[in-house]
């Protein structure tokens, strides 16, 4: 048996094609000592994944594409796994089979799954990087209080989903923006209280005013770009801003995201405004993770998974999630 893998092609200007990448195939590899060989299971693809793509952003020609995945421990020569074991890993690379060494210092090299949780998956999604994003991006940053109106963008996706449905848990009205009539839909039946659709809007931050009547006061934003700007516009005294993506730009080179000057804005509403990166927040998963199993137990947290079937599909599954096509957390079963 080989080791498949999806190797960096070419570096990426604007909008990402499957050309990408290529398919190789190399020996499986050995773990050393220390280390876990696994067989991928699932693979997810991230949003944040563009950035890796340009040129001098860490990832050479020939490179296996970066990514996090679901295993299954298939050699252990760290006392700590045993072959059979299930683990998640943002390591494991676009490949079917993958060495990791648990213990490198840093946040999450490798995550046990229990089997009883949830299916194995859900370690990429409601149960892992995305759902601790929504969580923490939320209650930390955002920190809805009863009677607020908070907004979310890239508002039908894996985190968008979870933020909302946390924000409203917390008492919020809330807001969703997002690109299709479909996945607006989805966030009214999750409680979503308002929706746009931003691809059809005429006037963004004139349709942010109307269903925000008296401010926003908090806004998980995903997007970056001209959601933002509109959202900003549009802030209440004292908002609270979470800066979690800018999938909006990530295929513009990096001086091209100029926007309008929104500096009026943040003084007149004394805005606070906070960027954030999960593995900030991954010493406290455990907390998190049981308040949301708490409520996911009691049917108050739903989550819905696109997943495309096989490791050939991966990098098509990249372009669709990029492009907007995904119905929540792309996914790849292998
Ligand atoms: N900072 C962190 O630690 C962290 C962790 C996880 C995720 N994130 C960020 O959170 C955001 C959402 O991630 P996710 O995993 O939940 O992805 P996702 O929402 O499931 O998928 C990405 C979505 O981005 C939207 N999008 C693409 N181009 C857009 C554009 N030009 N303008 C507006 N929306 C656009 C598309 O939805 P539409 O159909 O609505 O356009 C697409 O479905 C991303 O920016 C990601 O990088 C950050």
């Amino acid at each position: 048996m080989r080791n498949r893998q999806w190797v960096l092609a070419a570096h990426a200007r604007g909008e990402v094609g499957p050309d990408c990448w290529t398919l190789v195939d190399s020996d499986i590899p050995t773990p050393g000592e220390g280390q876990i060989l696994l067989r991928t299971q699932w693979l997810s693809v991230d949003p944040f994944m563009r950035g890796r793509l340009n040129q001098g952003a860490g990832l050479a020609l020939g490179d296996v594409m970066i990514g996090g995945g679901v295993g299954q421990v298939v050699e252990s020569r760290h006392p700590g796994w045993k072959a059979g074991d299930l683990v998640e890993s943002p390591e494991i690379g676009w490949q079917e089979f993958a060495v990791i060494t648990p213990d490198l210092p840093g946040a999450s090299r490798a995550n046990r799954i229990n089997p009883a949780d949830d299916e194995p998956q859900a370690a990429l999604s409601w149960l892992g990087m995305p759902g601790l994003t929504a969580y923490f991006a939320t209650m930390e940053i955002a920190r809805p209080q009863p009677g607020d109106t908070v907004v979310v963008s890239a508002a039908g996706g894996a985190v968008g989903q979870l933020a909302g449905q946390i924000a409203k848990l917390a008492g919020a009205r809330v807001v969703g923006i997002a690109g299709s009539e479909e996945k607006l839909e989805w966030c009214r039946r999750l409680g979503f209280d308002a929706t746009i659709d931003y691809k059809k809007s005429p006037d963004l931050a004139e349709d942010v005013a109307r269903l925000c009547p008296e401010g926003v006061n908090a806004f998980l934003d995903g997007t970056g770009g001209p959601i933002q700007d509109a959202v900003i516009k549009n802030l209440a005294p004292g908002a609270r801003v979470a800066v979690v993506g800018r999938v909006a730009v990530a295929n513009d080179v990096l001086d091209a995201d100029v926007g309008p000057r929104l500096s009026a804005a943040l003084i007149r509403t004394r805005a606070l405004v906070q960027g954030f990166v999960v593995y900030d927040w991954w010493h406290r998963r455990d907390e998190a993770l049981r308040r949301m199993k708490a409520w996911r137990t009691a049917g108050r947290l739903e989550f819905r998974e696109d997943v495309v079937q096989g490791f050939e599909s991966v990098p098509t599954a990249f372009v669709r999630m990029m492009r907007g096509e995904n119905r929540g957390k792309q996914l790849i079963a292998l």
